[in-house]
């Protein structure tokens, strides 16, 4: 594949953002060809690609999405990388959770591959978070509370068991199984690129194709992502006093990490999660003045954004469901200690605009989830290794 090079890079602290950049060709062919160096563009090998991924897990988070999409979405994934959907499905009154399980073993036995379903309920992976004391993610039950954040931390906690080097998400209502081989295909080439091992790779959508009248429109933003990316542009400008536009993935759903970094920050519950994963980073490694994080001799973190070639279609689920993940999303911003006023008062207006908060209100603050390397993994380990075989496809 060939990708642009770094462009253009903003720091905080330790945390180093990449701006953009783009997949140029997605195929670029065989490794032995030869030929004339290009400037500002990686080629990236085949085989790179192909040892990445089989040191990668890809987490599919899905809750009752249609099967079809759900098949798309396995389909799509690479040979080399190992599966692993955390389900939050309904279990009645139709047992969704079953019928994914299903195509999956369908999928497994054409493929003769193996894949990891587990539902995010299952007692006995609630049983080993508790025996490790991650209660952030559980409910007053002792059970996984709803959410997306809480699917994709039980997915970081498996790749660590399974002793895999990165992880990445890729959602399960995907039209296009072709975009879910580009988004592990760019997971892939972001961490070959990045110069730090602690490093994220977040996908920005080309287009996002909606339906007008006159027929289709490639629209570049969502609506949430605009949002949120310019109130995290706005934090970072007022930490380091120049304005900047370098976020634009701000709610990038689709994102790998290297496991050493993924288990060291601490995430935000359900669609509050993405934006929550920069704000950890910045509250720990950020360097700013007034939380004193100054962090000496600490090597760095890498976030990269790599812009697709596909557009993304995905299920369209409707305005509430927009206004809860903008909520979220800023209210993650505006309760971070690293949010100025100014960025604050951004946030209310804007949420003051969009009826979603009354004059005097604040948005919610999010549910933090510790990071997973504070809890007793070794607890989690003992029961989950008894217990793998029943998660287990082949
Ligand atoms: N395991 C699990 N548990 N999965 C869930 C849950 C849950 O409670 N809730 C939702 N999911 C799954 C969905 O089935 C889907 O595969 C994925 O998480 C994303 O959820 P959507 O409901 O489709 O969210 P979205 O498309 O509006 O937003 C996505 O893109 C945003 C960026 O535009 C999400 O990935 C957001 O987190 C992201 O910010
Ligand atoms: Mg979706």
């Amino acid at each position: 594949m060939r990708i642009e090079g770094f462009r253009y890079t903003e720091r905080l602290g330790a945390v180093l953002l990449r701006d953009v950049q783009k997949i140029i060709e997605l195929d670029s062919g065989m490794d032995s060809d030869q030929e004339e160096e290009a400037r500002g563009v990686y080629k990236i090998n085949e085989s790179i690609i192909h040892d990445i991924q089989k040191e990668m897990v890809i987490v599919i988070p899905t809750k009752n999405e249609k099967l079809k999409l759900f098949e798309n979405c396995i389909s799509g994934v690479p040979n080399a990388c190992l599966k692993i959907i955390i389900s939050n499905s309904d279990i009645t009154p139709l047992n969704r959770f079953e019928l994914e399980k299903e195509t999956l073993q369908q999928f497994c036995d054409f493929t003769r591959r193996r894949a990891i379903i587990i539902h995010q309920k299952d007692p006995i992976i609630s049983r080993a978070l508790q025996e490790a004391g991650y209660t952030d993610i559980l409910d007053e039950e002792g059970i996984v509370r709803d959410g997306k954040a809480e699917g994709m931390v039980i997915g970081i906690l498996l790749t660590k068991f399974l002793g895999k080097k990165y992880i990445g998400f890729i959602d399960a209502d995907n039209y296009f199984p072709g975009t879910v081989l580009e988004y592990a295909r760019a997971y892939a080439a972001g961490f070959y690129l990045s110069k730090y091992e602690q490093c994220m790779v977040r996908i920005l959508w080309r287009y996002k194709p909606k339906i007008h009248e006159q027929g289709l429109y490639f629209k570049r933003w969502g609506r949430v992502s605009e949002i949120t990316n310019r109130c995290l542009n706005s934090l970072i400008s007022f930490v380091s006093g120049f304005e900047t536009d370098v976020i634009k993935t701000g709610n990038a759903g689709e994102h790998a990490m290297a496991i050493s970094l993924a288990e060291s920050i601490p995430y935000a519950s359900g669609y509050a999660i993405e934006p929550q994963e920069l704000l950890s980073l910045f509250e720990e490694y950020g360097d700013i003045p007034h939380l004193g994080n100054h962090r000496d001799g600490f090597k760095g973190i890498e976030i990269l954004q790599i812009e697709t070639r596909n557009p993304h279609l995905h299920e369209n689920k409707g305005q509430e469901h927009i206004n809860q993940m903008l909520l979220a999303s800023l209210g993650a911003i505006y309760h971070s200690d690293v949010c100025c006023e100014e960025t604050k008062n951004l946030i209310l207006e804007e949420l003051n605009r969009q009826g979603l908060l009354r004059l005097g209100e604040e948005p919610p603050r999010p549910k933090l989830i510790k990071a997973p390397k504070e809890i007793d993994f070794e607890a989690f380990a003992n029961i989950v290794g008894e217990n793998l075989d029943k998660y287990i496809v082949q």
